[in-house]
């Protein structure tokens, strides 16, 4: 498919009013998308798990307007109230993604959002909430065109989150998403996320992901601009030539269960896109003295247990722990006893890999 197939023609139906609400979770990325060229095309392919527990739900309520508004007329409320501040970043995505929405201009939009993990706990909440949004968004496209197919819905969902924050393309399915192009990945593109059809052994199932929740404040570099920092990087061609590689290393790694391929593949992702933000120029540094605590304790515990606990790093200080559910009752405990300790007041996140979003 190419960019040109997400733009419509003409839409056969009238619709005046309606609401739709869709429940997206959030990813953690294993072979991380770090650097990106114009349009939201991502320098290097990358792979996360789907989250389950957190996640954002987003409903849209859509009024026709009498005649097309020269602005996109819309209201936007978090957990209830309005929240003014978000509304450049939703105008941002409107405009991007207007050629392929162009019924946009002619609604008027209440859209209410509410996420399920603490507010302002430092997660990345934009996936989430980028991929309920473009979901809401079919939804209404859909009523307009009814002809839309279950298969394309998805995808020009999954294109049009990614306009919005690149990683959210990777949101609105599970349990594994794959986004970019690669040679050994079959379906894959740059335009959306898809879901990895690889073989995937039964270890990998069900994995768990522990987020703790290290520093809960706002970061000083947002992924946008760490992402522009990789255009004149200095490591940065290889570091895209390592990012394919270590795809494809995956796939063998979930066709055989390798665990210990797998903590390998992931412990390193996350440390090299740590290693990029301290070598770029400006440079800075996301993770805190206690994320390195964690990092140790896990490596320290790991060596001492034989258990296959690992973690990755988004683009802050929390920490994800990751490990398969049949190593889960040590693990948790583990985290409880020894881990919880370096969370901003205590607090952690229990999840595991989910099946993407869903229609409420
Ligand atoms: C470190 O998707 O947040 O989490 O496209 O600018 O919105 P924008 O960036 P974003 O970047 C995510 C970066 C990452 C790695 C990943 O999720 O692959």
């Amino acid at each position: 498919m190419t960019e040109a197939d997400f733009v419509p023609s003409r839409y056969p139906n009238d619709v005046d009013s309606g609401k739709t609400s869709w429940k997206s979770p959030s990813n953690i990325a294993l072979v991380k998308y770090w650097g990106k060229r114009e349009h939201q095309i991502p320098a290097n392919p990358s792979i996360s798990f789907t989250l389950d527990v957190c996640a954002t739900t987003t409903s849209v309520s859509y009024t026709k307007l009498g005649e097309g508004a020269s602005d996109f007329s819309f209201d936007f409320r978090f957990g209830g109230r309005p929240k003014d501040e978000f509304k450049p970043k939703i105008r941002t995505f409107f405009a991007r993604v207007e050629k392929y929405l162009p019924f946009l201009r002619q609604y008027h939009l209440l859209i209410e959002s509410s996420n399920s993990f603490p507010h302002s706990s430092g997660i990345a909440s934009s996936a989430s909430s980028m991929s309920a949004l473009a979901l809401c968004l079919m939804d209404l496209e859909k009523q307009l065109d009814p002809s839309i197919d279950d298969g394309f819905f998805i995808k020009k969902a999954s294109f049009l989150a990614r306009l919005g924050s690149g990683s959210a393309c990777r949101s609105v399915q599970g349990p594994i998403v794959e986004w970019g192009d690669h040679d050994e990945m079959a379906h894959s593109s740059n335009l959306y996320g898809v879901p990895f059809s690889g073989e995937v052994h039964s270890v990998f199932k069900n994995y768990q992901d522990t987020v703790l929740l290290v520093d809960k404040g706002e970061k000083q570099v947002s992924s946008t601009v760490g992402h522009g920092l990789m255009k004149d990087h200095p490591f940065a061609l290889r570091r895209f030539e390592q990012a394919h590689h270590n795809l494809g290393r995956l796939k063998s790694i979930f066709a055989e269960g390798d665990l210990d391929g797998f903590m390998a593949v992931v412990e390193s992702e996350a440390l090299t896109l740590h290693a990029m933000m301290m070598t770029s120029m400006p440079y800075f540094i996301l993770m805190r003295p206690n994320t390195l605590e964690i990092v140790n304790r896990i490596w320290d515990f790991r060596r001492a247990t034989g258990l296959n606990v690992c973690f990755t790093l988004d683009a802050g200080a929390n920490v994800h722990v990751l490990y398969p559910e049949h190593e889960k009752a040590q693990i948790e405990r583990f985290i409880k006893d020894e881990l919880a300790v370096f969370c901003q007041n205590g607090q952690y996140i229990q999840d595991s890999v989910g099946l993407g979003a869903q229609r409420l």
